[in-house]
């Protein structure tokens, strides 16, 4: 079978490394791919994933059977309905039930309906009235979330921690459009604290098939201090997560959104992705991905025994219900290598090296790295991932570490607490 992954961060990388696996694949197409696809996979730069026709022209030429869509933006626009249309199998879910993640007012409204939890909300479509709520909420404005209701990249979320920075947020959203149409809504909600997990499924739309529980670390700095990343590491599973809870989760969240969904017509396959806040005596969902989470992807599919392209047929054709997915229940941390300056503004073009000393057992997933003249040479603000299991966490820790300072490129940085909190 021939198979193209489209992305091209490091998330994409692990699902071409794992598909690559795959005794029933024949080709693999990765478009436009990156650095690590390149030598498992045909890079396809040629093509922008926002052009469906040429993505259609080219399926066709290269007999393709099966397409992964990796990222929100292409899901959200609607490329999995335009293959599907043009009876194309495809893992990934359509526009409509891609709006748990590209629309948060319509998430929101849909877990207050279908009785999932989720924090205190109100949706504004007129600054006037968003900043008419912030008044009135002045003096505890340290206790709610602004954010924008489309997709932004992962900067669509502040947290103000003043009256000045409540407004400065919305101006900057709903007047400045820095998100462009996304931010013609926004969101305010009440802030929750707690543990952060991230809750994985695959789904045919009626068949839901949990995987495991993982910790994504997304602030900058050791001790979660610093601005917010797209990630800087994850470790699975976390500890902390009790087996009993871990199953409310994937019954009464996985599994009720997407039967929740199918109420509303809304046929969900791919992977659904929550992210949850977990406090001794609450659960809530601070938003859904319609997507495989990154970094998680490559902790989780580091973890898959099973293969993934009969997981991702089956999820396209509604056949889950056949498979028994196994995973490696060893802990498993990740972490992300950065470039100097990340997540503001970053340098490139620092000559990365030490990759052949890394040891057999770890796996490396590049995201902003490129080839120039047989060298490798950052290309982004995360860089890559340094995958590593053990018996214990602490192991998996001690060999991911390990590996990590093997690896070297000016003003290099990344977190030294993966797995700890
Ligand atoms: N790790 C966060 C995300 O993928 O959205």
């Amino acid at each position: 079978m021939n198979v193209l992954v489209i992305g091209n961060g490091g998330r994409e990388h692990a699902i071409a490394w794992k598909i690559k696996q795959s005794p029933l694949l024949s080709t693999l197409f990765c478009l436009p791919g990156n650095a690590g696809t390149d030598s498992i996979a045909i890079n396809v730069p040629s093509i922008i994933t926002s052009d469906s026709q040429a993505i259609i022209k080219f399926i066709q030429e290269e007999k393709i059977e099966l397409v992964i869509i990796g990222p929100e933006q292409p899901l959200a626009d609607g490329l999995a309905d335009i293959l599907i249309s043009n009876n194309i199998k495809v893992f990934g879910p359509t526009a409509a039930a891609a709006k748990i993640e590209s629309s948060k007012g319509f998430s929101k409204t849909f877990m207050k309906t279908s009785g999932i939890p989720t924090s205190d909300f109100e949706i504004f479509s007129e600054i006037d009235q968003a900043l008419k709520f912030i008044n009135n909420n002045s003096e505890h404005i340290n206790e709610y979330v602004i954010k924008a209701d489309g997709l932004a990249a992962g900067k669509g979320v502040i947290l103000p921690n003043s009256y000045n920075e409540a407004v400065a947020a919305l101006n900057k959203i709903m007047n400045d459009k820095v998100f462009g149409d996304s931010g013609n809504n926004v969101i305010i909600e009440k802030r929750i604290t707690g543990k952060e997990v991230s809750a994985h499924a695959f789904s045919d739309g009626n068949h839901v098939i949990p995987m495991p529980f993982v910790c994504d670390h997304k602030p900058v700095f050791d001790g979660n201090k610093g601005p917010n990343t797209g990630g800087m590491g994850c470790y699975s599973p976390p500890q902390w997560l009790s087996e009993e809870l871990q199953e409310i989760i994937n019954e009464e969240i996985s599994t009720k959104t997407i039967k929740a969904l199918s109420t509303i017509d809304i046929d969900y396959a791919g992977v659904l992705y929550p992210g949850l806040m977990i406090n001794d005596d609450s659960m809530n969902v601070l938003e859904y991905n319609c997507r495989f989470g990154d970094p998680e992807t490559q902790i989780l599919l580091s973890k898959l025994n099973s293969d993934l392209l009969e997981i991702c047929v089956a999820a396209a054709e509604k056949k889950l219900h056949n498979l028994s997915i196994q995973w490696d229940q060893r802990p498993t941390v990740g972490v992300i290598l950065a470039s100097g300056g990340y997540p503001g503004k970053y340098e490139t073009g620092q000559e990365i090296t030490g990759l052949a000393d890394v040891d057999a057992d770890i796996n490396i997933f590049f995201a902003g790295v490129k080839r120039e003249n047989d060298k490798l040479l950052t290309a982004g603000g995360r860089v890559m991932a340094v995958v590593g299991s053990g018996n214990t966490l602490h192991e998996a820790r001690e060999k991911t570490y390990k590996n990590v300072s093997k690896i070297k490129f000016d003003n290099m940085h990344y977190r030294t607490d993966i797995g700890l909190i």
